[in-house]
Protein backbone atom coordinates (compact mmCIF):
# COMPACT_ATOMS: atom_id res chain seq x y z
CA UNK A 1 0.00 0.00 0.00
CA UNK A 2 2.56 2.37 1.21
CA UNK A 3 4.86 1.38 -1.71
CA UNK A 4 1.95 2.03 -4.33
CA UNK A 5 1.39 5.61 -2.84
CA UNK A 6 5.35 6.12 -2.93
CA UNK A 7 5.62 4.78 -6.82
CA UNK A 8 1.83 7.61 -7.41
CA UNK A 9 3.97 10.48 -6.16
CA UNK A 10 6.77 9.81 -8.24
CA UNK A 11 5.06 9.22 -11.75
CA UNK A 12 3.00 12.77 -10.43
CA UNK A 13 6.23 14.34 -10.18
CA UNK A 14 7.36 12.97 -13.84
CA UNK A 15 3.66 13.58 -15.54
CA UNK A 16 4.20 16.44 -17.78
CA UNK A 17 0.52 17.97 -17.03
CA UNK A 18 1.34 17.56 -12.81
CA UNK A 19 2.70 20.56 -11.19
CA UNK A 20 3.99 20.72 -7.70
CA UNK A 21 4.27 23.52 -4.78
CA UNK A 22 7.45 24.72 -6.88
CA UNK A 23 5.60 26.02 -9.91
CA UNK A 24 4.82 28.90 -8.83
CA UNK A 25 6.89 30.57 -12.46
CA UNK A 26 3.76 29.18 -13.88
CA UNK A 27 1.74 32.44 -12.54
CA UNK A 28 -0.05 34.14 -15.48
CA UNK A 29 1.65 31.88 -17.66
CA UNK A 30 -0.23 29.41 -17.43
CA UNK A 31 -1.36 29.66 -21.40
CA UNK A 32 2.41 28.69 -22.02
CA UNK A 33 1.98 25.69 -20.91
CA UNK A 34 -1.22 24.97 -22.44
CA UNK A 35 0.15 26.90 -25.69
CA UNK A 36 -3.20 28.70 -26.43
CA UNK A 37 -4.72 31.43 -24.84
CA UNK A 38 -8.07 29.52 -24.12
CA UNK A 39 -10.15 30.07 -20.69
CA UNK A 40 -8.65 28.72 -17.67
CA UNK A 41 -11.14 26.65 -15.30
CA UNK A 42 -9.75 25.54 -11.84
CA UNK A 43 -11.06 23.06 -9.98
CA UNK A 44 -10.60 23.28 -6.18
CA UNK A 45 -9.94 20.26 -4.34
CA UNK A 46 -10.72 18.28 -7.24
CA UNK A 47 -9.88 15.07 -5.38
CA UNK A 48 -9.98 12.54 -8.38
CA UNK A 49 -10.80 15.26 -11.16
CA UNK A 50 -13.79 13.61 -12.30
CA UNK A 51 -15.40 16.49 -13.18
CA UNK A 52 -12.38 18.39 -14.87
CA UNK A 53 -11.30 14.98 -16.77
CA UNK A 54 -15.45 15.21 -18.50
CA UNK A 55 -15.40 19.18 -18.96
CA UNK A 56 -11.55 18.89 -20.46
CA UNK A 57 -12.88 15.98 -23.17
CA UNK A 58 -16.27 17.71 -23.70
CA UNK A 59 -14.50 21.03 -24.14
CA UNK A 60 -10.99 21.37 -25.87
CA UNK A 61 -11.62 24.96 -26.35
CA UNK A 62 -11.37 25.29 -22.44
CA UNK A 63 -8.12 24.24 -20.34
CA UNK A 64 -8.66 22.99 -16.99
CA UNK A 65 -6.37 22.76 -13.83
CA UNK A 66 -7.44 20.53 -10.71
CA UNK A 67 -6.17 21.71 -7.95
CA UNK A 68 -5.84 19.66 -4.52
CA UNK A 69 -3.69 19.39 -1.48
CA UNK A 70 -2.97 15.55 -1.96
CA UNK A 71 -1.43 14.28 -5.55
CA UNK A 72 -1.65 10.81 -5.30
CA UNK A 73 -5.46 11.25 -5.59
CA UNK A 74 -4.81 13.31 -9.00
CA UNK A 75 -2.27 11.00 -9.81
CA UNK A 76 -5.16 8.46 -11.75
CA UNK A 77 -6.46 11.51 -14.15
CA UNK A 78 -2.81 12.83 -15.02
CA UNK A 79 -1.74 9.63 -16.26
CA UNK A 80 -5.02 8.88 -18.19
CA UNK A 81 -4.94 12.46 -19.58
CA UNK A 82 -1.50 11.69 -20.76
CA UNK A 83 -2.46 8.16 -22.54
CA UNK A 84 -5.27 9.39 -23.96
CA UNK A 85 -3.92 12.68 -25.45
CA UNK A 86 -6.29 15.10 -23.53
CA UNK A 87 -4.08 18.01 -23.87
CA UNK A 88 -6.31 20.52 -21.70
CA UNK A 89 -5.70 19.69 -19.12
CA UNK A 90 -3.19 19.69 -15.76
CA UNK A 91 -3.02 19.26 -11.88
CA UNK A 92 -1.77 21.32 -9.32
CA UNK A 93 -0.43 19.94 -6.16
CA UNK A 94 -0.76 22.87 -3.58
CA UNK A 95 -2.57 23.72 -0.60
CA UNK A 96 -5.56 26.66 -1.65
CA UNK A 97 -3.88 28.96 1.42
CA UNK A 98 -1.50 29.64 -2.00
CA UNK A 99 -3.47 29.68 -4.65
CA UNK A 100 -2.79 33.68 -5.42
CA UNK A 101 0.74 32.52 -5.39
CA UNK A 102 0.26 30.37 -8.50
CA UNK A 103 -2.38 32.17 -10.55
CA UNK A 104 -2.22 36.33 -11.36
CA UNK A 105 -4.94 38.53 -10.26
CA UNK A 106 -7.60 37.92 -13.39
CA UNK A 107 -5.85 35.20 -15.27
CA UNK A 108 -8.68 32.77 -14.17
CA UNK A 109 -12.17 31.93 -16.49
CA UNK A 110 -14.14 30.42 -13.97
CA UNK A 111 -13.84 28.15 -10.63
CA UNK A 112 -15.35 24.68 -9.70
CA UNK A 113 -15.85 23.90 -6.00
CA UNK A 114 -17.70 20.05 -5.71
CA UNK A 115 -18.47 18.48 -2.04
CA UNK A 116 -15.76 20.10 -0.27
CA UNK A 117 -15.14 18.38 2.99
CA UNK A 118 -17.70 20.60 5.33
CA UNK A 119 -15.74 20.75 8.09
CA UNK A 120 -19.12 21.09 10.55
CA UNK A 121 -17.29 22.67 13.67
CA UNK A 122 -17.31 26.21 13.87
CA UNK A 123 -13.93 26.07 15.45
CA UNK A 124 -12.82 24.83 11.67
CA UNK A 125 -14.81 27.61 9.77
CA UNK A 126 -11.25 28.73 8.41
CA UNK A 127 -10.75 25.39 6.30
CA UNK A 128 -14.23 25.63 4.48
CA UNK A 129 -13.58 25.83 0.94
CA UNK A 130 -16.03 28.83 0.73
CA UNK A 131 -15.17 31.46 3.56
CA UNK A 132 -14.06 35.50 3.59
CA UNK A 133 -10.55 34.54 3.11
CA UNK A 134 -11.13 32.20 0.68
CA UNK A 135 -13.59 34.27 -1.13
CA UNK A 136 -11.07 37.18 -1.30
CA UNK A 137 -8.26 35.35 -3.11
CA UNK A 138 -11.01 33.86 -5.69
CA UNK A 139 -12.17 37.38 -6.33
CA UNK A 140 -8.08 38.06 -7.21
CA UNK A 141 -7.65 35.36 -9.68
CA UNK A 142 -10.87 35.87 -11.64
CA UNK A 143 -11.76 37.77 -14.09
CA UNK A 144 -14.07 40.22 -13.68
CA UNK A 145 -17.10 38.27 -15.26
CA UNK A 146 -15.81 35.00 -13.70
CA UNK A 147 -18.31 32.76 -11.79
CA UNK A 148 -18.23 30.29 -9.15
CA UNK A 149 -19.94 27.07 -9.10
CA UNK A 150 -20.66 25.96 -5.97
CA UNK A 151 -22.11 22.09 -5.05
CA UNK A 152 -22.33 20.11 -1.82
CA UNK A 153 -24.67 17.85 -0.51
CA UNK A 154 -24.68 19.65 3.01
CA UNK A 155 -27.17 22.06 3.70
CA UNK A 156 -25.53 23.87 7.41
CA UNK A 157 -22.46 24.12 4.85
CA UNK A 158 -24.62 25.70 2.02
CA UNK A 159 -26.20 27.79 4.35
CA UNK A 160 -23.38 29.07 5.63
CA UNK A 161 -21.92 29.90 2.34
CA UNK A 162 -25.06 32.08 1.16
CA UNK A 163 -24.92 33.56 4.83
CA UNK A 164 -21.95 34.85 3.95
CA UNK A 165 -22.65 35.71 1.03
CA UNK A 166 -25.38 38.43 2.36
CA UNK A 167 -22.62 39.68 4.45
CA UNK A 168 -20.05 39.72 1.56
CA UNK A 169 -22.47 42.16 -0.29
CA UNK A 170 -20.76 42.49 -3.48
CA UNK A 171 -21.89 38.53 -4.26
CA UNK A 172 -24.56 38.33 -7.00
CA UNK A 173 -26.00 35.21 -7.43
CA UNK A 174 -26.42 33.37 -11.23
CA UNK A 175 -28.07 30.49 -9.88
CA UNK A 176 -28.95 28.66 -7.06
CA UNK A 177 -30.75 25.32 -5.97
CA UNK A 178 -31.32 23.32 -3.25
CA UNK A 179 -32.47 20.13 -5.40
CA UNK A 180 -30.51 20.27 -8.56
CA UNK A 181 -31.02 17.06 -9.70
CA UNK A 182 -34.86 16.78 -8.79
CA UNK A 183 -36.22 20.79 -9.00
CA UNK A 184 -33.78 22.42 -11.55
CA UNK A 185 -34.51 21.53 -14.97
CA UNK A 186 -33.55 25.02 -16.11
CA UNK A 187 -30.06 24.58 -14.84
CA UNK A 188 -27.01 23.81 -16.97
CA UNK A 189 -26.48 20.41 -17.67
CA UNK A 190 -22.34 20.74 -16.81
CA UNK A 191 -23.87 21.70 -13.74
CA UNK A 192 -24.94 18.14 -13.44
CA UNK A 193 -22.00 16.12 -14.41
CA UNK A 194 -21.78 13.19 -11.91
CA UNK A 195 -18.90 12.94 -10.03
CA UNK A 196 -18.55 9.56 -7.54
CA UNK A 197 -19.35 11.70 -4.21
CA UNK A 198 -22.10 13.19 -5.84
CA UNK A 199 -23.55 9.42 -6.86
CA UNK A 200 -22.78 8.13 -3.78
CA UNK A 201 -25.11 11.39 -1.82
CA UNK A 202 -27.86 10.57 -4.75
CA UNK A 203 -28.19 6.90 -3.65
CA UNK A 204 -28.48 8.18 -0.10
CA UNK A 205 -31.42 10.44 -1.78
CA UNK A 206 -29.37 13.49 -0.87
CA UNK A 207 -30.42 16.59 -2.39
CA UNK A 208 -27.86 18.28 -4.13
CA UNK A 209 -27.37 22.00 -3.62
CA UNK A 210 -25.89 24.46 -5.83
CA UNK A 211 -25.16 28.10 -6.74
CA UNK A 212 -22.98 29.87 -9.28
CA UNK A 213 -22.13 33.19 -8.01
CA UNK A 214 -19.75 36.22 -9.82
CA UNK A 215 -18.25 39.17 -7.97
CA UNK A 216 -19.14 42.59 -8.56
CA UNK A 217 -16.98 46.05 -8.31
C1 LIG B 1 -14.54 15.34 -0.51
S1 LIG B 1 -13.31 15.50 -1.71
C2 LIG B 1 -14.21 16.07 -3.16
C3 LIG B 1 -13.52 15.74 -4.46
C4 LIG B 1 -14.16 16.29 -5.73
N1 LIG B 1 -14.36 17.71 -5.68
C5 LIG B 1 -15.43 15.57 -6.09
O1 LIG B 1 -16.50 16.19 -6.07
O2 LIG B 1 -15.37 14.39 -6.43
C6 LIG B 1 -12.48 16.98 -1.16
C7 LIG B 1 -11.10 17.17 -1.76
O3 LIG B 1 -10.61 18.46 -1.37
C8 LIG B 1 -9.22 18.38 -1.07
N2 LIG B 1 -8.88 19.48 -0.17
C9 LIG B 1 -9.38 19.71 1.07
N3 LIG B 1 -8.86 20.85 1.58
C10 LIG B 1 -8.03 21.34 0.64
C11 LIG B 1 -7.20 22.50 0.57
N4 LIG B 1 -7.15 23.37 1.56
N5 LIG B 1 -6.46 22.71 -0.54
C12 LIG B 1 -6.53 21.84 -1.58
N6 LIG B 1 -7.30 20.73 -1.58
C13 LIG B 1 -8.04 20.49 -0.49
C14 LIG B 1 -9.07 17.00 -0.45
O4 LIG B 1 -7.74 16.52 -0.54
C15 LIG B 1 -10.07 16.17 -1.27
O5 LIG B 1 -9.44 15.56 -2.40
Amino acid sequence: MARTKTRKKVQYAEFSNCFDADSRQWRGRWHEHFGNNNPIVLELGCGQAELSYALAKQYPEVNFIGVDVKHVRMWHAAGRALEEGVQNIAFLHIHLLWLAEYFADHEVSELWITFPDPFPKNKHAKHRMINPNFLSVYRRILKTEGTVIFKTDSRELFLYALEIFVREKNIRMMELSFDLHNNAPHIHADFKTLTQYEKMFMAEEKPINLVQFAFSE
